[in-house]
């Protein structure tokens, strides 16, 4: 037997033991002969101690480890003298006195250390292996575990199947870019690495699965960044006969217990609702970061017949004037303006005009353009006090909210507003547009996906082609200003799915050719279904909180999608891309092409 104990098990209540414990070198002290190791495994660190005194053998051998040699120590628990104790520790009060210690292997010294949090992110993903070995991986690894017991745990007690779905899947256009797979049986056919799970799932129901989820594994060839990854989990479900309401109960007890399972939490139900109108008429965002306030003023009203040509063009030309009140910011810098402007600028505003209150004075070229009348009532809906700033947005209504809601974050950033750590802000996000006109294709696209309902009464609306002001029975949850779950209610019915299509600019020819198994199931009695998906690697960054979403992946890629520990993407032998009926063009006309 390796071990009785773990490295983070014994306590004072031990004293007196005989244990084993196994593990690695964390560290060692030598103490004028005395020699102290910290040894570490998944659970935590146990002090051993080697005395010469008493095992001169076993000391001597002691002398020789180094940091991550593996070891097995089998001594006595004994208390640590008066002083001496780690009360930050769980075994601090303890040490073990070994009296005999089996080298199990030894250790290299490791091409960075593992106490530090910072250092070349590549060189540490290209030895994954050890940067597993540090506390906080181990912990965010344990959360990830945690989160997918308790989701099983609960859905199965709502009367839940788990049940998979094919990762090889059928190439669709909408949606993100796919990852194609070809066949070797079937020469120039693909398949395509799913997505989402979202036609299978919806088939299931058509199948009678009532209640399906899945801890679903899904690929998304798109760049990946911050919260954005190409190999993504979900927590994924759907089922019959149900309301947007019923799925906003089950999904608000499934964070209930995710919570208290992984960080001992009761979170507050039911959460905050809002359209995502006034999400982003409020915040600028559908998915407001509700920690702090900073909301979006509409000033359209009282600018109507302003003297400020930039606010007065704006308005005439049917947009609208709103701003935000950066409460103590008219300390601002020069350096910091420009920021906030640029930022402005590229979200498509033309300026970013500003007031500071300093020594009771409004500090800005604008001010001149107001009236008596026009000061009262900013000083009074915006709440103005000394040392404040505002900053105005002056377009449309779409540019001035994102504007300002991109402006509202940074501010938040510059004033660090977010300060406490365990706050959480949930909320659902209700009643999104159902299609988005997208200039540069110059056609509609779904604003969720082609398969998400339109609002029974907006069916007019979709009818008369007034396709902008349909709304979806689509919601999104949001945690702390991150979108980790999104869902609908789906269209089951064979005609309103091709109507749908239709208006996305799938003709008919082309719906039969990628989309006939829906429209086919459809007809055979489809039962009424929706579902959401939730997103594991954003959840569990937000319960570990960390900023990285590759901190709570074991194996993930770098920002080029690269796994740099194993070297993939790779180069294959030319065998296996003829068996596969692919050709490889010579690097240089690649180059040329690029
Ligand atoms: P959607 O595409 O909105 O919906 O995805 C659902 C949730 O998955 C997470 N997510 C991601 N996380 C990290 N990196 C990514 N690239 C990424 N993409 C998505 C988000 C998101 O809210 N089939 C539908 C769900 C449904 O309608 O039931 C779907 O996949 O947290
Ligand atoms: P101008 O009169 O163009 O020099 O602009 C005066 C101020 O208004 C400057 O601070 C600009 O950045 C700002 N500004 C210009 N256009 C807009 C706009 N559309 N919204 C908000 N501020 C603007």
């Amino acid at each position: 037997m390796y071990r009785t104990h773990h490295c983070n098990e014994l306590r004072a209540t031990d004293v007196g033991l005989e244990v084993a414990l196994a593990g690695w070198v964390d560290s060692r002290r030598d103490h004028g002969g005395v020699i102290f190791i910290d040894l570490r495994d998944r659970e935590g660190l146990t002090q051993v101690v080697f005395r010469p005194e008493e095992f001169p053998e076993v000391a001597a051998s002691a002398h020789t480890l180094r940091s991550e040699d593996v070891v097995q120590v089998i001594g006595k628990v004994a208390r640590r003298l008066e002083g001496t104790q780690n009360p930050k520790l769980g075994t601090g009060e303890i040490e073990v006195v070994a009296s005999s210690l089996n080298i199990l292997n030894r250790s290299e010294i490791l091409p960075f250390p593992l106490d530090s949090e910072v250092g070349n992110e590549d060189l540490r993903l290209s030895h994954r292996y050890l940067d597993l070995r540090r506390r906080s991986l181990v912990r965010n690894l344990k959360i990830r575990h945690l989160v997918a017991k308790a989701t099983r745990e609960y859905l199965d007690r709502e009367g839940y199947l788990e049940i998979e779905t094919p990762v090889l899947s059928k190439s669709t256009p909408e949606g993100a870019r796919e990852f194609l797979v070809p066949s070797r049986l079937i020469p120039n056919h693909f398949y395509a690495l799913s997505q989402s799970p979202q036609q299978y799932k919806q088939l299931l129901m058509v199948g009678g699965i009532e209640r399906y989820f899945q801890i679903a594994k899904c690929f998304r060839d798109e760049d990946p960044r911050a919260d954005r990854i190409t190999e993504l989990t979900q927590i994924d479900l759907e089922a019959s006969f149900i309301e947007r309401d019923d799925i906003i109960r089950l999904i608000e007890g499934l964070l209930r217990e995710i919570f208290r399972a992984t960080r001992g939490l009761d979170i507050q139900t039911p959460f905050v609702r809002l359209s995502y109108h006034d999400a982003m008429d409020r915040f600028g965002t559908d998915k407001p970061d509700m920690r702090f306030g900073m909301e979006l003023v509409d000033l359209t009203d009282l600018f109507r017949s302003s003297q400020f040509k930039v606010f007065r063009g704006a308005i005439d030309a049917g947009g609208v004037v709103k701003a935000i009140n950066a409460k103590g910011f008219a300390k601002i810098t020069a350096g910091q303006i420009e920021d906030l402007t640029n930022l402005a600028k590229q979200s498509g505003a033309k300026g970013l005009a500003f007031i500071k209150i300093e020594q009771g004075e409004w500090k800005s070229p604008i001010v001149k353009f107001f009236t008596e009348t026009e000061k009262a009532v900013l000083n009074q809906t915006l709440q103005i006090a000394e040392g404040d700033l505002i900053l105005f947005g002056a377009d449309s209504w779409e540019v001035v909210c994102t504007t300002l809601g991109r402006i509202r974050l940074k501010v938040a950033d510059y004033l660090q507003l977010i300060q406490d750590p365990t706050d959480l802000k949930f909320l659902w996000v209700l009643d999104f547009p159902l299609l988005a006109f997208d200039p540069a294709e110059n056609k509609w696209s779904a604003m969720h996906h082609p398969f998400t309902r339109p609002k029974q009464e907006d069916l007019g609306l979709l009818a008369a082609g007034e396709f902008g002001k349909v709304r979806a029975e689509a919601y999104d949850v949001v945690l702390n200003g991150v979108e980790i779950g999104g869902g609908s209610i789906r269209i089951h019915e064979q005609e309103l799915q091709a109507k749908m299509f239709q208006v996305l600019g799938i003709n008919a020819e082309r719906q039969q050719k990628l989309f006939s198994h829906l429209l086919r199931a459809f007809t055979f009695g489809a039962p009424p279904h929706g579902g959401i998906a939730l997103g594991v690697d954003r959840l569990v960054m937000l319960i570990a909180g960390t900023s990285n979403i590759r901190e709570v992946i074991a194996f993930p890629k770098n920002s080029r999608g690269q796994d740099l520990m194993m070297d993939s993407p790779s180069q294959v032998p030319e065998k296996q891309l003829q068996e596969l009926h692919i050709r490889s063009l010579p690097r240089s006309q690649i180059l040329r092409d690029l």
